[in-house]
């Protein structure tokens, strides 16, 4: 008698296609886990900020007087009105309905006509604060107070990290690139998370840089790594020492759950993937690629040109097919092909990332 289990289905659709699903996932998923915000370099001195959005909550960080990075809610404590708008740099948060202020730290310092009110507190007002993470020069936010740190989700992460780049507390982006794409932000981070699609869709990837064939992915912690080994490096674009230092000729990647992934290209090259849903149907992607004052700005344009034009192009027609699958009546979820030697071929690292959206979405 056969006693195997059957192989493991996709999820239903519906996890992709129902608005309710969506709106948990924005109480839910979006509110517990640790997402990108920004990058340390974006908040040199006292007084700069910028704002962001996770989870349809408007948010911002700043530096405080004390060089702190804090992050709050963008919402004013009287009324309700948004407070910031961009970024930029301020030396006291003033809203722009009844022009209460609050210093950098987030607590209230003046509004007109207050002291006129018997009992009011002013020492009892402040910003809503939430957790913010600075994870090798990348500022993390959770809306969940009690999130465990970074480094417990995604263990060695950082550690492995600023071995591959040995600048990296150095890094500031260098160019941001901006991808829409018409299909729910899981099918799109669940096309990033296996290389069974590279060889008959990335003919510049799979031929390109990595060697196919020894591309794997397995999780650590909440932590999806891709490894791979490397093509002939002397036929790449851009000129690499591979001698510069332990992994200059090496390429990596760390999708941190649920929405960012740090990649390393041979040549200490860190550039980055973070997703940020519109609705349950449409998210933006966007690839962001950093070096130091003294990187050769030319070589990241062409590198974020190249990647833009071959496997980001060649994805979104793949998620975007995708998507209009899973709203089809015809559309039965097939069996994940979980190969149990791993490797490029199989589908175990989705089997892992659709654990974790059925324990994050319990509907
Ligand atoms: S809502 Fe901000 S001052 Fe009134
Ligand atoms: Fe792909």
């Amino acid at each position: 008698m056969n006693n195997l289990s059957p192989p493991m289905r996709s999820l239903e659709a519906r996890y992709y296609t129902d608005a309710a699903i969506y709106k948990a996932e924005l109480l839910g998923v979006l509110a517990q886990t640790w997402q990108f915000a920004g990058h340390a370099s974006q908040l040199n001195k006292p007084g700069d900020y910028f704002c962001f959005d996770i989870a349809g909550e408007s948010l911002f960080c700043i530096k405080t007087k004390e060089n702190e990075i804090k992050g709050f809610y963008n919402v004013c404590q009287h009324r309700a009105h948004q407070l910031l708008k961009g970024d930029g740099n301020t030396a006291l948060l003033v809203c722009p309905y009844h022009a209460w202020s609050y210093e950098l730290s987030g607590q209230l310092r003046s509004g007109p006509n207050i002291k006129s009110v018997p009992g009011f507190d002013k020492q009892s007002i402040c910003l809503t604060e939430i957790r913010i993470e600075i994870f090798c020069g990348f500022l993390f936010a959770n809306l969940d107070p009690l999130a465990k740190p970074m480094a417990e989700w995604y263990p060695n992460v950082a550690e492995e990290l600023s071995a591959f780049v040995p600048d990296l507390e150095r890094l500031e982006p260098i160019e941001w690139v901006e991808v829409p794409e018409h299909c729910n932000w899981k099918v799109s981070v669940e096309n990033y998370s296996e290389c069974y699609h590279c060889q008959l869709n990335h003919p510049t990837f799979a031929n390109g840089i990595v060697k196919a064939k020894t591309y794997d992915i397995q999780p650590q912690g909440y932590c999806l790594r891709h490894t791979t080994e490397c093509q002939n490096l002397d036929k790449m674009s851009y000129p690499i020492d591979v001698n510069a230092n332990e992994f200059a000729g090496h390429y990596s990647s760390w999708f941190l759950w649920p929405m960012m992934s740090f990649q390393v290209y041979p040549g200490n090259i860190l550039n980055t993937y973070h997703w940020r849903p519109v609705d349950h149907e449409n998210v933006i992607l966007y690839r962001g690629w950093f070096g130091t004052s003294d990187s050769d700005k030319s070589t990241l344009h062409e590198l974020a040109v190249q990647d833009r034009e071959t496997t980001v192009a060649e994805d979104i027609q793949l998620v975007e097919s995708v998507q209009r699958g899973l709203n089809s009546r015809g559309y039965v979820p097939g069996p994940l092909v979980v190969d149990p030697k791993c490797g490029v071929s199989s589908e175990h690292s989705i089997k892992v990332l659709q654990g974790w959206i059925r324990e994050s979405v319990n509907v």
